[in-house]
């Protein structure tokens, strides 16, 4: 049974789980229990449903098969992308997210990259790194799961503005059941951002993200959302390094990690509509 917890707050130290055997799912299951998914199990609606699986269990695989709790286990506060993407992320929630809103931070660390002058009404947290998210100055609640264990997260439905998901998913075993909870868990309009870059911890990404390449990877992003009954059409946002400057400028700007040089994707859909008080975009 997992629980929210406030940050600061110590937390017990998690069980290693032995071998992590893949639970199964069906392309017509998207949710364990349905009673807790009312779109889904809504006879007028079929919202929620996975429609089929993207991934075959060979591009489920990673090369490190220890639980991904172990390899999380000390945690790191670092950034996993340079300045240029960080800083277009938090143009981009920005833009999109309005004060006020309730944020889900799924995959999160000590950092969300939520613009720092904008209030919103909570920020919830999710990791594999109790000591990281306890130190994000964004969160007002935590948890901690492995959502390659267990995908069902245990939070109500329809209780989030938008969930965001940051150079995390190619971490994912069971993704197109990850973003059918996410759908359950936004409000209506509510919207899903799921940002990434090139980089990634080799032998923790899944065989299909590992050996595709930066295309590749985001058309299987828009797969997971497309797999879920009750996505809008989803947006794709790109930005590309600028060039290198090799003048002694540039060098200065490298050698203080301020040059721009990876890569941003995003992939952005909202539950069932796209709300047309989104004016800032
Ligand atoms: C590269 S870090 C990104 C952290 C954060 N989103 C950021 O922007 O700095 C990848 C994160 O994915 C999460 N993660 C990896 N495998 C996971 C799993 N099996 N279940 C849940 N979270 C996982 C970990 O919490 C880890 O912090």
């Amino acid at each position: 049974m997992l629980s929210i917890h406030p940050p600061l707050k110590p937390w017990p130290k998690p069980k290693p789980p032995s071998s992590p055997p893949l639970p199964k799912i069906s392309a017509s299951s998207s949710h364990p229990n349905p009673r807790k998914n009312p779109a889904a199990s809504s006879p007028s609606s079929s919202a929620g449903k996975i429609k089929r699986l993207v991934l075959t269990s060979e591009g489920r695989t990673k090369l490190n098969t220890l639980p991904d709790r172990d390899f999380y286990s000390y945690p790191r506060f670092v950034t996993h992308v340079d300045d240029g993407f960080i800083s277009t992320l938090t143009d981009l929630y920005r833009e999109r997210l309005a004060p006020g809103w309730e944020i889900l931070d799924l995959m999160s660390s000590w950092v969300s990259h939520l613009p720092k002058e904008v209030e919103y009404k909570r920020v919830v947290g999710h990791g594999l790194n109790a000591q990281e998210l306890a130190k994000n100055p964004r969160l007002d609640y935590f948890f901690v799961k492995d959502l390659n264990q267990d995908q069902e997260l245990q939070l109500e439905s329809c209780s989030f503005d938008a969930v965001l998901c940051t150079v995390s998913v190619q971490y994912l075993q069971w993704p197109e059941k990850v973003f059918a909870e996410v759908l359950r868990v936004l409000k209506p309009g509510g919207l899903f951002i799921v940002s990434f870059s090139n980089r990634l911890f080799y032998e923790k990404a899944i065989s299909a993200w590992r050996d595709g390449t930066e295309y590749s990877r985001i058309q299987l992003v828009l797969q997971y959302f497309q797999c879920v009954d009750g996505f809008t059409q989803p947006e794709v946002v790109k930005k590309f390094p600028e060039k290198v400057d090799n003048s002694p400028l540039g060098g200065i700007m490298r050698l203080l990690g301020m040059s721009r040089t990876d890569p941003f994707y995003a992939v952005i859909a909202h539950r069932n509509f796209k709300p047309i008080y989104e004016t800032n975009q």
